[in-house]
């Protein structure tokens, strides 16, 4: 192009906005279509179940709940992190989380691996309370959860959702909810959830930051 022609276009704001649209569009498909392919190709691990149906409410309580406001699920690769929060969180652990929750936003601590840290009992004297437990804590109470009980019907079509998003739930799966679920308070499922984050897909033993993972593709 000539001096001329690149003067046309600078004087010319609409068309040099455009042009400049396309250009960017153009780095933009470039850096985003190879992550879309990547994205596809991530698969659960044998180790990865879908949720099951407490566990499924309680995900949704912690999002209905705004959680995420405070808490990521996202160890990073660093070693402050890993020798803190256990192996950094790889993309296979979160296939069954619609939406995931790995957020960066830390007024808290990350929850990726939190399950098993604490007792149940621990879990609902610091949900309805935290000063109970810690307390130097600014964390909210959230003690209406315990008396708010699970709705059945609600849970079986949020799976049938997410079996069209092909999650593998089976007809058995759905119609088993009622009895899982009958008499289960909110905290009752939102402390199931906490229990359950990261504590059987781990790759590797927790505090190993180290070592790669044991499936493929995990690269950070
Ligand atoms: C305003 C920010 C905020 C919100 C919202 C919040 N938290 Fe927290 N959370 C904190 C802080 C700060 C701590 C650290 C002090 C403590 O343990 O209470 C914490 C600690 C925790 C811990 C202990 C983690 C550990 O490893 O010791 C759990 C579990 C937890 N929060 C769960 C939740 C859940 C579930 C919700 C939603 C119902 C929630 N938090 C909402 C700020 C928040």
């Amino acid at each position: 192009m000539s001096y001329k022609q690149f003067e046309a276009i600078e004087k010319h704001a609409g068309l040099l906005g455009i042009l400049t649209a396309v250009m960017v569009s153009i780095g933009g498909l470039a850096e985003i279509t190879p992550l879309f392919m990547e994205a596809h190709a991530v698969k659960a691990p044998a180790t990865v179940k879908p949720y099951d149906p407490v566990r499924l409410a309680g995900r949704d309580i912690y999002v209905r709940e705004g959680c995420y406001l405070c808490h990521s699920q996202m160890i990073r690769a660093l070693r402050a992190e890993t020798q803190r929060y256990g192996h950094y969180s790889i993309a296979e652990e979160s296939v069954y989380d619609r939406p995931f929750q790995w957020g960066s936003k830390r007024t808290g601590p990350d929850l990726a691996r939190v399950g098993g840290k604490y007792s149940d009992l621990w879990h609902e004297l610091h949900m309805t309370n935290p000063r109970q437990v810690v307390p130097e804590s600014n964390m909210p109470g959230y003690p209406w959860l315990t008396k708010t009980k699970l709705d059945a019907a609600d849970i079986q079509a949020r799976m049938r959702g997410l079996r069209k998003l092909g999650d593998p739930y089976t007809d058995a799966d759905i119609a088993s909810v009622p009895g899982a679920v009958k008499d289960k308070t909110e905290m009752q499922a939102l402390i199931a959830y906490l229990q359950g984050l990261g504590i059987k897909n781990e790759p590797v033993a927790a505090g190993t930051g180290a070592s790669a993972p044991a499936s493929d593709g995990g690269e950070p």
